[in-house]
């Protein structure tokens, strides 16, 4: 078996010995084969090299499209998350005016590496109007392990099952007995177009001290 390696001075090289070939092939129609190019093996060997310089050079011409294929397959992958956008959750009025909680689910266009889901669930939080007007929104889940942490009335403020955690209803703030090493993640709250209440909502890493984003 005969191997090789093409290199594009390589394939100059070919495509030349090509040319002088037919060149010579065109000349021979004048004159007699010379003696030496009519050998065998000869033959064989200009064969062998028109055959090189084709496979070379298919080889070439292929490699632009089959890049540009697997850039478009990676593309999805090479994209990345944004941060995280307002969204509209529910009307001003809509929640208690003497600072009760109200949960509510929140639903946005998920999006995969290679797939979109409109309109889907992607967590819940705790809204919260205050007296003066202010409204307090929390993510529900536990920044212990990642529970959900509920409203508990008796106690007037957020608790989760899980381990015991509890949290302040104005600060969100962790009770000193709490095995969560930091208080519920606040959420950014604008109110717009007269009583439209838009949260920005976020997932933070559990488990660590310091609120981070998961992005
Ligand atoms: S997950 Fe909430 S206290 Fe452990």
């Amino acid at each position: 078996k005969k191997f090789f390696v093409c290199h594009s001075s390589q394939i100059a090289i070919v495509m030349a010995h090509i040319n002088l070939s037919e060149n010579t092939k065109l000349e021979n129609e004048k004159e007699p084969i010379p003696e030496e190019d009519a050998k065998p093996e000869n033959a064989e060997r200009r064969e062998f090299m028109i055959k090189a310089g084709s496979v070379c050079l298919g080889g070439v011409v292929a490699i632009p499209p089959i890049a540009a294929g697997i850039a478009v397959l990676m593309d999805p992958l090479r994209r990345k998350q944004g941060d995280a956008d307002f969204t509209r959750v529910t009307l001003l009025d809509a929640l208690p005016e003497d600072g009760t909680p109200k949960k509510f689910t929140i639903y946005a266009d998920k999006q995969d590496a290679w797939n979109k889901f409109p309109n889907t669930a992607i967590g819940a939080i705790y809204l919260c109007r205050k007296s003066d007007g202010k409204i307090d929104a929390f993510n529900v889940v536990c920044p212990h392990l990642g529970c959900a942490v509920v409203f508990r009335e008796s106690e007037r403020d957020y608790y989760c099952p899980c381990h015991n955690s509890a949290f302040d209803l104005e600060t969100g703030t962790q009770a000193p007995d709490s095995p969560s090493a930091r208080g519920l993640d606040s959420l950014e709250v604008k109110v717009e177009n007269e009583g439209e209440v838009w949260v920005k909502f976020q997932n933070f890493q559990p488990g660590i001290a310091d609120k981070k984003a998961i992005v």
